[in-house]
């Protein structure tokens, strides 16, 4: 079983996941972009003002190909338990926002041409967190340490989220993850529980 977590920067995102992780020792926890060269050459990328958001979505695209081959699918083949931080939807919904519309051949939605791209090989998740929290506070809380961090981006990116949750209602749980923190990880805890029974 593959569960998700996904949420804007400066949501606890990652704070739930190593929560998770204590309380789940066996089961296998990763995280995208990787520790990989892969996840090297995407934060090269992500420090980059200028770089192409095109080039940058496949960069993010080798690494999640990478991930699949080398840990999720020999961990899900092990009948493993796999939590990433952040999967699928983070691309879903940052590079579709950085991508704008204008920028692909016949006016293409952004969204459906990643998604496109991902189908003929990705692992779709069986369950997903997503921890909403307006863009101010993300961007706030993230303290704008990259490109991605900032207030008006996060905003579309927020948008995105919400498309894919609107066409996909029954994978997601969503956390309030403008609660104080000790709150939004009991939400965590709890969804995450009734993703485990669903299946
Ligand atoms: P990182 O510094 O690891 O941030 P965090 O710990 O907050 O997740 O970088 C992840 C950044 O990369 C974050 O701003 C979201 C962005 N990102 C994408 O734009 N697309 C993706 O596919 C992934 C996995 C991450």
């Amino acid at each position: 079983m593959l569960l998700t977590l996904e949420g804007l920067d400066g949501s606890g995102k990652s704070t739930a996941w190593e929560a998770l992780r204590a309380e789940y020792p066996d089961a296998v926890f990763t995280r995208e972009p990787t520790d990989s060269w892969y996840g090297d050459a995407v934060a090269r990328s992500m420090g980059d003002d200028d770089a192409d958001p095109l080039a940058e979505l496949f960069l993010f695209t080798a690494d999640h190909a990478d991930h699949l081959s080398r840990v999720v699918r020999p961990a899900l083949s092990e009948g493993s338990l796999v939590v990433t931080d952040r999967y699928t939807d983070s691309r879903y919904a940052y590079q579709a926002a950085s991508l704008s519309e204008s920028y692909l051949a016949g006016g293409r939605d952004p969204l459906t041409y990643i998604q496109e791209v991902h189908e003929a090989f990705t692992h779709p998740p069986d369950g997903t967190i997503y921890l909403d929290v307006d863009p101010e506070t993300a961007a706030e809380r993230a303290g704008a340490t990259n490109k991605f961090e900032r207030a008006a981006y996060l905003e579309r990116v927020r948008e995105n989220y919400e498309r894919l949750i609107d066409a996909d209602p029954e994978r997601f749980v969503r956390v309030d993850a403008g609660q104080p923190l000790e709150d939004v990880l009991d939400d965590v805890r709890s969804g995450f529980e009734d993703l485990l029974e669903r299946q």
